[in-house]
């Protein structure tokens, strides 16, 4: 059948563009994805706003439309990326209402307002107004204007905040706040590292198993082949006594960005990422189409005792799978999109979707390698350092792919446009199982 490019797993727009997962929370017994939505175009132009998703088993989502414009003086340029809080029976949402002052600015060193905004909600989508808690110059002096995207959490009894920050030398930074009232915030500290690019974007703090981590999303970094490979990149420090230790990469693949946590109700750790990033040398098909982007699959998250997070799709997902065959090394399939390859791997491996995509694993090294022009938007080769090759499970969706390798150790996602929904699958070095899969459900 041919493809029309619309996800069947991903959450997406059925116009305009999508990026940062926002507000993510479990509230009043449903699951809320918030997100950076611009109505207005699929190239991002336009309002910036926030849309709202909800779910009560991360299968079957309601799209509540948009709930946040960016219609006061204080976000007027944008409802920018911002978290959710919930405490008692309200849900608060901090955001970046972001402001572009009038005149002749350089929009780092001056020009840009970036207030930390407050609103409140009894049932996720109705919001009270809209109250600033900070702005500029509420921020460190070293800070540039670049300051934005809070995400709050309770420790002992007291609130904290974290917010991705540039300096004024051009430095990524986190700030950390305080508070003991979610409304008056008071700087603490800041985070920072060398060699970490200029803007970290999108900080996220959390604990897991006793272990705390703190994940950002920096712009600047020198790229290497295994390292680090896209334009902005994306990935998490474990911290021990407030200092940043091994900064490990979330994806190794081409479109991963902004990632937020929150903890669901079991306790928990699930992480959604964007699946995209600004300022890419790609053309995604569907833009011509009318819409750009969308949302990774949520990702349960579990640390080795040696401090690295797993990163596994949620086992709600699971349901989705339908008609098992056993997958072995050799073997030559068709199989409809979207699909599920779970295998244990001896060896090597080469997997191939068609003339379209292969996964390679040889001398340590894993490759994800697109083989056509057409169907990858340009898209050419990312890189893994994996010594050893143990399992892998490969999630492909109508317009993307997401391999989880090593029990999650390592994650490549990529879109991916195949022309039909059909896929020829040849398998060398991998036994294992393989399911067809059922969609998710988006009523509107
Ligand atoms: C990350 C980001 C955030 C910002 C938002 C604007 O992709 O640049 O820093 O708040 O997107 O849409």
């Amino acid at each position: 059948m041919k493809n029309d490019l619309r996800q069947k797993l991903h959450l997406e727009p059925k116009s305009g563009w999508i990026n940062d997962p926002n507000g993510l929370c479990y509230f009043k017994g449903e699951y809320h994805v918030y997100y950076q939505y611009s109505p207005d175009s699929p190239t991002g132009s336009g309002r910036k706003c926030w849309g709202h998703l909800k779910s009560p088993d991360l299968i079957s989502w309601r799209s509540m439309g948009i709930v946040l414009f960016p219609d006061t003086t204080d976000d007027k340029d944008g409802v920018y990326s911002g978290c959710g809080f919930v405490k008692d029976d309200t849900l608060y949402l901090f955001y970046t209402g972001n402001v572009k002052e009038e005149g002749d600015h350089d929009y780092v060193t001056s020009g840009r307002g970036a207030n930390v905004i407050l609103v409140t909600t009894k049932n996720g989508h109705d919001m009270s107004d809209k109250k600033v808690l900070l702005r500029n110059s509420d921020y460190p002096e070293e800070c540039s204007c670049h300051v934005r995207d809070p995400k709050v959490w309770e420790d002992n009894g007291r609130y904290h905040m974290v917010l991705g920050a540039r300096t004024l030398q051009d430095k990524g930074c986190v700030l950390h706040y305080v508070s003991d009232d979610l409304e008056n915030w008071t700087f603490l500290e800041k985070y920072t590292a060398d060699d970490m690019g200029y803007m970290w974007e999108c900080p996220d703090e959390f604990v897991i198993d006793g272990h705390r981590f703190l994940s950002i999303s920096p712009q600047g970094l020198v790229h290497g082949k295994y390292d680090n490979q896209n334009v902005y990149s994306s990935g998490y420090y474990r911290m021990e006594n407030g200092v940043l230790t091994d900064f490990t990469e979330w994806d190794k693949g081409f479109d991963f960005y902004a990632p937020q946590s929150f903890e669901a109700p079991d306790g928990r750790r699930i992480l959604f990422g964007w699946e995209g990033i600004g300022d890419i040398p790609y053309t995604n098909p569907t833009t011509e189409l009318g819409w750009q982007h969308c949302l990774t699959l949520p990702r349960e998250l579990t640390v080795t005792d040696y401090g690295k997070i797993l990163q596994n799709p949620v086992r709600e997902l699971d349901s989705l799978r339908k008609n098992a065959a056993p997958i072995n090394s050799g073997d030559t399939v068709k199989i409809d999109l979207p699909f599920d390859l779970a295998a244990k791997v001896a060896g090597d491996i080469k997997v191939r979707f068609d003339n379209i995509l292969q996964l390679l694993h040889q001398n340590g090294e894993f490759r994800l390698e697109f083989l056509s022009d057409s169907a990858s938007g340009g898209r050419d080769v990312r890189y893994a350092d994996i010594p050893e090759l143990r399992d892998i499970r490969i999630i492909a969706d109508k317009a993307s792919v997401e391999v989880y390798i090593n029990g999650g150790e390592t994650v490549m996602s990529a879109r991916m446009y195949p022309e039909d929904t059909e896929i020829t699958l040849s398998a060398e070095g991998v036994n294992g199982t393989l399911y067809e899969l059922d969609g998710i459900e988006v009523i509107s």
